[in-house]
């Protein structure tokens, strides 16, 4: 039988019971794969990254070591939420990497989007390959490979991702919930305790805020990215659309416009809310965002946030623009 195809006698994962039997039968699975020895994951805070930490947890407790490289670009508050969540409610072997200075330094002047790209994918090898050999011989590797990735690609987790790793690491894969379908994974997820915003965590670039602090990124105006996106995530909570709208964020231009602030000319970026919906993120439509609430956004977002001046509604569908700007 091919292990990476799903049997066509597998019923859908969608009940908290059908979520622990599947639970339990890869625990015994992990456990007889990797016997008493250690096993690396690079723990992105992903839904399926999240899922499989949790998952091997249970399974091999600390032979587990999960890796969290902090590459200076996550949202506000997410490398806080892995170490919460995984070092301080689940016990787990977490060794946190705060690489922001080595990304922002080799970003610094760079304004193509995929050069960008590049860089961002291939320091996050780099770091994770010395953290990995300062481990020594780790001979297993974990991945949130799920069924789609194998579907759509040559089975190997996202290459156009961060967190593609480095083809010299001679690891035997973990690939616990490869045969899953994202819903799937989501249920696990909540059968094994992790919070609900974690495992309904929207879909993430991997390079992150890099490809929305557009052009070359400066550490002020990926600061004031990072708070804007705060805010309107914030917002999209308290007012129900969190769990409705599929992809929400703020893109910040690298343009000034003039303005007034304290009665003084100030002259600011603006902040650009994208929202979407979409089922493949091949097409994607606009979320029609009650007016009351983007005016309430823009005074926010504007008074809260050092060197915002302007908010913006991009209400361009998929085709023609892409859901990220660049
Ligand atoms: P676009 O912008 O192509 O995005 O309409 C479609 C979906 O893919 C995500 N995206 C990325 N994900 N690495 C990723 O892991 C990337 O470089 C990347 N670029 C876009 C995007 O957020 C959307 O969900």
């Amino acid at each position: 039988m091919d292990m990476n195809v799903r049997p066509e006698s597998m019923a859908r994962i969608q009940t908290a019971e059908q979520a622990e039997a599947f639970i339990a039968e890869q625990v015994a699975a992990v456990r007889e794969q990797v016997g008493d020895k250690q096993v690396l994951l690079a723990l992105s805070g992903g839904v399926d990254s999240s899922v499989v930490a949790a998952l091997l947890i249970k399974a091999i407790g600390k032979q587990l070591v999960c890796v969290h490289v902090n590459h200076g670009l996550m949202r506000k508050g997410e490398s806080e939420m892995v170490i919460e969540v995984f070092r301080n409610q689940m016990d787990a072997n977490l060794i946190y990497v705060d690489a922001t200075d080595r990304f922002l330094d080799l970003l610094a002047g760079v304004s193509d989007p995929e050069t960008k790209r590049k860089i961002i994918g291939g320091e996050f090898i780099k770091v994770f390959d010395e953290e990995a050999h300062k481990l020594g011989n780790i001979p297993f590797l974990a991945q949130g490979t799920i069924y789609p990735d194998i579907l759509e690609s040559d089975g190997v987790k996202a290459h156009h991702n961060v967190g593609g790793l480095p083809e010299d690491m001679e690891f035997e894969l973990v690939e616990p919930v490869k045969l899953l379908y994202k819903d799937e994974v989501r249920v696990v997820g909540e059968a094994l305790g992790l919070p609900h915003d974690m495992v309904y965590r929207q879909p993430f670039p991997g390079p992150g805020l890099g490809v929305r602090c557009l052009g070359a990124i400066t550490r002020d105006r990926l600061h004031a990215l990072r708070e804007a996106d705060a805010i309107l995530r914030e917002e999209f909570d308290k007012n129900g659309l969190a769990g409705k709208v599929w992809q929400y964020f703020i893109a910040v231009p690298d343009f000034k416009s003039v303005g007034v602030k304290d009665g003084k000319r100030y002259e600011g970026w603006p902040a650009i809310i994208r929202a979407v919906n979409t089922t493949d993120a091949m097409s994607a439509t606009i979320e029609e965002v009650p007016y009351d609430l983007l005016h309430h956004i823009t005074a926010r977002i504007t008074s809260e946030v050092d060197g915002i001046n302007r908010v913006l509604m991009d209400l361009t569908p998929k085709p023609v623009g892409t859901i990220e700007w660049e």
